[in-house]
């Protein structure tokens, strides 16, 4: 028996697989509960945690109950949260004016969780979607159309009202032209220097948030209306570079991109053309899947949380916005190989 006509490979790159310890050694990246920024919904009343039937593990929040969830946050050392307000009908109006009430359900969350955990991160989003009769993102013509300039007035007097309550970043999710430079200009006339922007930059108009709608009650306002005329086509990735360099530009401090797995390679050509602080969304509609399908016993959980998120990280995102934050983080604390 001779094995001299077999030629062998000089190269194993299964050498570096076979142990734990050499896998550790060559790991590229890692995951730690400082990625993540864990996006909570939020209304009114007290003693309420009402699960959101298409999010698995996920309740609309009163305001108490916000208090313990950012407890277990501050435990596990995610450094922020990101607020998404439950508005009653009886606010909602053509224009949105509730979104800048200075005595709001999110200045007053914010408040109040600033007095609980002065040194947890509160991010806020900048829209008027939750606050508007028709679910837009912004106020609306007799044509249905959303009017940028006008939008973006009331945008500025929101961010203004997030960052007076103690807000730490304002999140602009809107994508009306211009609204970064218009927020940074009024922040900066009223000396709210220290307030940090993240600008949802690359937002597509995508499917995968149906489930977020469901959570703030937009989705019925909105109907089969659709947010193409301002939300990116998913076809394109140099108008996400474009809108990047704008709101880099306008001054933002953090840009993001959003939805998440789907749009990996934005990230990848945002972070390297531009090597700012760049975040991912990992949105509802990509956490209910996942949900859905370990559920039916088709995928694992666990696995295939940790699996997606660590792939934001590979794709160059310096932090991620996960409703698996919290479980992610209890995952890491636990086990560490
Ligand atoms: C709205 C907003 C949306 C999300 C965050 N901010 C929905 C939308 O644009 O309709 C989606 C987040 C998610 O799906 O998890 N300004």
């Amino acid at each position: 028996m001779t094995t001299l006509n077999r030629t062998f490979p000089h190269t194993r790159p299964r050498r570096m697989r076979r142990d734990v310890f050499s896998r550790n050694l060559m790991r590229e990246h890692t995951l730690t509960a400082h990625d993540f920024i864990y996006p909570v919904f939020i209304t009114e009343g007290e003693g309420i945690r009402q699960p959101i039937p298409s999010m698995t593990g996920q309740s609309r929040l009163s305001l108490d109950e916000l208090l313990k969830i950012a407890q277990e946050a501050v435990d596990l050392q995610i450094p922020a949260l990101a607020l998404f307000p439950v508005i009653d009908a009886d606010k909602k109006s053509l224009d949105g004016k509730e979104a800048h009430n200075p005595d709001g359900l999110v200045p007053r969350a914010i408040r109040l969780l600033k007095s609980h955990f002065p040194q947890l991160g509160i991010m806020t989003d900048v829209a008027l979607d939750p606050y508007t009769s028709h679910g837009q993102d912004g106020v609306i013509d007799a044509s249905g159309y959303v009017l940028n300039d006008e939008t973006t007035e009331i945008l500025v007097q929101q961010a203004l009202c997030h960052a007076r309550a103690g807000a730490d970043m304002v999140a602009p999710s809107d994508m009306m032209d211009g609204r970064i430079g218009a927020i940074r200009t009024a922040l900066e006339d009223c000396q709210l220097i220290h307030t940090r922007i993240m600008a949802y930059s690359a937002k597509y108009a995508s499917h995968f948030y149906g489930p977020f709608r469901d959570a703030v009650g937009s989705g019925g306002n909105l109907g089969k209306a659709d947010k193409k005329t301002y939300q990116m086509d998913v076809a394109n990735v140099n108008e996400a570079l474009h809108e990047v360099a704008l709101d880099l530009a306008e001054g933002a401090d953090m840009v993001m991109v959003k939805p998440g797995l789907p749009y990996l390679d934005v990230i990848r050509a945002v972070k390297e053309e531009f090597k700012a602080p760049t975040f991912a969304y990992q949105v509802s509609g990509e956490y209910a899947m996942i949900h859905a399908a370990a559920a039916n016993g088709w995928l694992d959980l666990d696995g295939c949380m940790m699996e997606s998120l660590m792939a934001f990280k590979r794709a160059g995102a310096d932090g991620i916005l996960t409703y698996f934050a919290l479980d992610a983080a209890r995952l890491l604390q636990g086990k560490q190989s």
